[in-house]
C-alpha cells in the first residue's frame, strides 16, 4: 500500500478535466477539499468554463498533454504557486477501430503512454525532492484484459497499465504514490456512440462518472494502487492470467455473441 492521500488544502491538476471522468475528479477534489485544482485540457475554453463552472479555487486552462514543453509550462506556472500534490494523467482518446491506421497508432501512443511519461520526468524529480506526491494514470480495464474493438487502444493502455506499475515499484520508496484508474465503462462522450455490439458491452452496465471519482477518492484515500471502479474487471484479469487459452477461446465466443446480436 502506498502513503493515504489528504485532500483538504491540496494542489490537484487533473487534464483533460474539461469533460467526462476528468470533470467528475476535478469537482469531486473540491468538494473533498482541495485548496486548489486546475483542469488542463486540450480545449482550454471548455476547460476555463468548466473551472468557472465548478466555482471555488478550480482554474481551467489549455494544454495538448503530449506537447512536453506544454506539460513543463502548466507544471512551472502552478507550481509557481506552491507544490503539485496530485497529478491525474487523465487525457485520453477513444480512436482506432480495428488493427487501426497508422495516424491512431500515433495519436494513441502519445497520448495514453508518453503523455505520462512526460509528466513522470518533469515532475516524478521534484515530488522526490519534496518527499512526497501522487500521480494518478488514467488507463482502462482496456489495459488488464483487452478491448476486442481496438488494438490500438487496447495496446497503449496496456502500456500505460506498465508504465504506472514501473513507476509505482521505482519511486514508491522516495515518497512518490501512483496509481492506476482502469474502468470498464463509463457514460462520457468517448462511449456515447457505443452501439449494442460495441465490446465495451461485455463489462456489463456503464457507470457515471461520478462513481468512478468516487472509487478514485476512496483507493486514494486508502492508498492504494489500483482503482477498478467495476470489481468485475478483476475477475475478468483474473481469468486472463489463470488460463490464457481459455480466456483467449472465451474472449472469442464474446466477440462472436456481439457480433451476431445475441
Ligand atoms: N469512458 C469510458 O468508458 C472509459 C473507460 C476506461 C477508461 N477511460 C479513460 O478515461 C479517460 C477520460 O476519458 P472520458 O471517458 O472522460 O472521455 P472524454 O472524451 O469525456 O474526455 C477526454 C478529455 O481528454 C481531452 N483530451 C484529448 N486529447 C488531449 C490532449 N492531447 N491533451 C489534453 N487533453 C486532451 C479531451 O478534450 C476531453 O476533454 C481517458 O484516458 C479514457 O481512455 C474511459
Amino acid at each position: 500500500m502506498g502513503r493515504p492521500f489528504i485532500f483538504p488544502g491540496r494542489t490537484i491538476v487533473v487534464t483533460g478535466g474539461a469533460n467526462g471522468i476528468g470533470y467528475a475528479l476535478a469537482e469531486r477534489f473540491l468538494a473533498e477539499g482541495a485548496a486548489r485544482v486546475v483542469i488542463a485540457d486540450l480545449d482550454g475554453e471548455r476547460a476555463e468554463a468548466a473551472a468557472a463552472g465548478l466555482g471555488g479555487s478550480a482554474r481551467g486552462c489549455a494544454l495538448d498533454v503530449t506537447d512536453p514543453a506544454a506539460v513543463a509550462g502548466v507544471i512551472d506556472a502552478v507550481e509557481r504557486e506552491g507544490p503539485i500534490d496530485l497529478w491525474c494523467s487523465n487525457a485520453g482518446v477513444g480512436t482506432g477501430g480495428g488493427l487501426g491506421s497508422a495516424d491512431e497508432w500515433d495519436v494513441t501512443w502519445r497520448l495514453h503512454v508518453q503523455a505520462h511519461v512526460h509528466v513522470a520526468r518533469l515532475l516524478i524529480p521534484r515530488m522526490v525532492e519534496r518527499g512526497s506526491g501522487h500521480l494518478l494514470v488514467t488507463a482502462s480495464a482496456a489495459g488488464l484484459v483487452t478491448n476486442i474493438d481496438s488494438a490500438p487502444y487496447s495496446v497503449t493502455k496496456h502500456g500505460a497499465v506498465a508504465l504506472a506499475e514501473w513507476l509505482a515499484i521505482r519511486h514508491g520508496d522516495e515518497g512518490v504514490d501512483v496509481s492506476c484508474l482502469c474502468p470498464l465503462g463509463v457514460n462520457t462522450a468517448m462511449t456515447a456512440d457505443d452501439g449494442p455490439d460495441a465490446a465495451t458491452r461485455l463489462g456489463g452496465d456503464y457507470l457515471e462518472p461520478a462513481d468512478v471519482a468516487e472509487s478514485v477518492v476512496a483507493a486514494l484515500t486508502e492508498g492504494r494502487f489500483l482503482i477498478l471502479p467495476q470489481p468485475q474487471a478483476a475477475v475478468m484479469e483474473q481469468r486472463r492470467a489463470s488460463d490464457r487459452d481459455r480466456w483467449l477461446s472465451g474472449m472469442r465466443r464474446a466477440r462472436a455473441r456481439l457480433r451476431s446480436g445475441s
